[in-house]
């Protein structure tokens, strides 16, 4: 069975770990440290706090922001349930908007019109590594209609004077947009370093900060390495440096640290990133596209286009004319023939317990209609020429056993 997207574990990684294991230090430490100074050299940005995952770190943005009971988050529809999760922990309604019909990011449009009095926050997140459109969404919250209609109640939110971007960047590491790598386009940027995502530390993710003036993003960062660790204004390596092991608790602080286990396997994966990940992943995107390009029942999925280029992170193709039911069937027979695929997402207004909430998918015909159409194909760094042949095979010869 070709699988679908397992992690690239080799003797560099396994060195590395193992290292660190010897080292005496696995929590918190000199490599997480490390890790974090090159994920902003990578990005191009000054400040990044590596967390537990992505999740961890959108939750700590919404709280540090203060969103709460009340106030309203807008988000794409066609995302993982995290986006939406941590706004319901903050008490906030999560305002789901659909996406657009090219590609699967949010739609602009639906942004303006979502946007009301009560919207402290957008999250746009950058659907299987392609960049949402950055310049459009920055300059709608910091046109003065939409300034004038904010409503500032924290300190922060009165000293930003606008809604806050947070970008769901858990697919884009290292997708670029206007020659700018993802992290550096909006306020806030969170990647995600899940088992299944490009760059791997197992579990974790990363908050970059790039807020602008009057905010100081180091010291943006250090206040967040406090709130990240239970609100302690000393970490666990800076508690063992002699006689400095009296600590205080300055905020009823989370607990989101990376520990430098994690920050090893990130480490080696980074310095290999760009020259051999993402190669390897364009590679496959291209050897797909090509095989299927010409194809009437296929509908291949944008990753490159004059001002973006893709983090490469999910080859999600979509079926022309089909039904759910028959793209079902599609998947069951190319599973059949050795080949593990996925479908990215079943949209979060379809989830019982958003369903629950009153939310209906019907509002959002076209991440629907993606959805329903959609399947993601194995990429993975290990997949061989011969194996990403089987699965071309396998997708081509199922679709016309069912769509003829
Ligand atoms: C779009 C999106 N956002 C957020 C997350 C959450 O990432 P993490 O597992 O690191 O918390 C994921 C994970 O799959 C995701 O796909």
């Amino acid at each position: 069975m070709i699988p679908f997207s397992p992690p690239h574990i080799d003797d560099k990684i396994i060195d590395e770990v193992v290292a660190t294991l010897k080292s005496g230090w696995i929590t918190t430490g000199p490599r997480t440290k490390l890790f974090e100074k090159k994920i902003s050299e990578f990005c191009g940005i000054s400040e990044t706090l590596a967390v537990s995952s992505a999740t961890a770190g959108l939750e700590l943005i919404l709280r540090w922001f203060g969103v709460k009971e009340g106030d309203e988050v807008i988000l794409p529809a066609y995302t993982y349930a995290a986006t939406a999760n941590v706004i319901i922990h903050c008490g906030a309604k999560p305002v789901f908007v659909d996406t657009n019909k090219s590609d699967f990011n949010i739609s602009i449009e639906k942004i303006k019109s979502a946007i009301t009095e009560h919207t402290k926050v957008i999250m746009p997140v950058d659907f299987a590594g392609l960049p949402c459109d950055y310049n459009e969404i920055n300059e709608l919250v910091n046109s003065t209609e939409q300034k004038d209609k904010f409503n500032a109640e924290t300190d922060e939110q009165k000293k930003l004077g606008r809604v806050l971007v947070l970008s769901d960047a858990a697919h884009s590491l290292g997708a670029t947009y206007n020659g700018k790598k993802t992290g550096n386009l909006t306020d806030i940027t969170v990647f995600s370093f899940h088992a299944v995502k490009n760059l791997t530390t197992s579990e974790g993710g990363a908050i970059l900060f790039n807020l602008p003036h009057p905010f100081n993003n180091n010291e943006l960062y250090k206040w967040f390495t406090i709130i990240g660790l239970h609100g302690q204004n000393k970490d666990a390596l800076a508690k063992t440096k002699i006689g400095n092991w009296k600590y205080d608790i300055i905020t009823a602080g989370y607990k989101a640290n990376m520990t430098d286990i994690a920050a090893a396997m990130g480490l080696v994966e980074l310095e290999r990133y760009e020259n051999e990940i993402l190669t390897k992943r364009k590679s496959i995107f291209t050897k797909y596209s090509e095989a299927f390009k010409l194809n009437k029942h296929i509908d291949i999925p944008l990753y490159e286009q004059e001002n973006k280029e893709s983090s490469y992170h999910v080859y999600a193709l979509r079926l022309n004319n089909a039904t759910v039911e028959q793209r079902d069937e599609i998947m069951q027979k190319i599973f059949a023939k050795g080949v593990s695929v996925n479908v990215h997402f079943i949209p979060v207004p379809m989830m019982s317990f958003y369903k629950s909430l009153g939310y209906n998918i019907d509002d959002y015909p076209i991440a629907k209609s993606n959805f329903e159409r959609e399947i993601s194909l194995p990429v993975y760094y290990t997949l061989s020429e011969e194996n990403q042949q089987v699965v071309i095979n396998a997708v081509i010869e199922s679709i016309n056993e069912i769509l003829g």
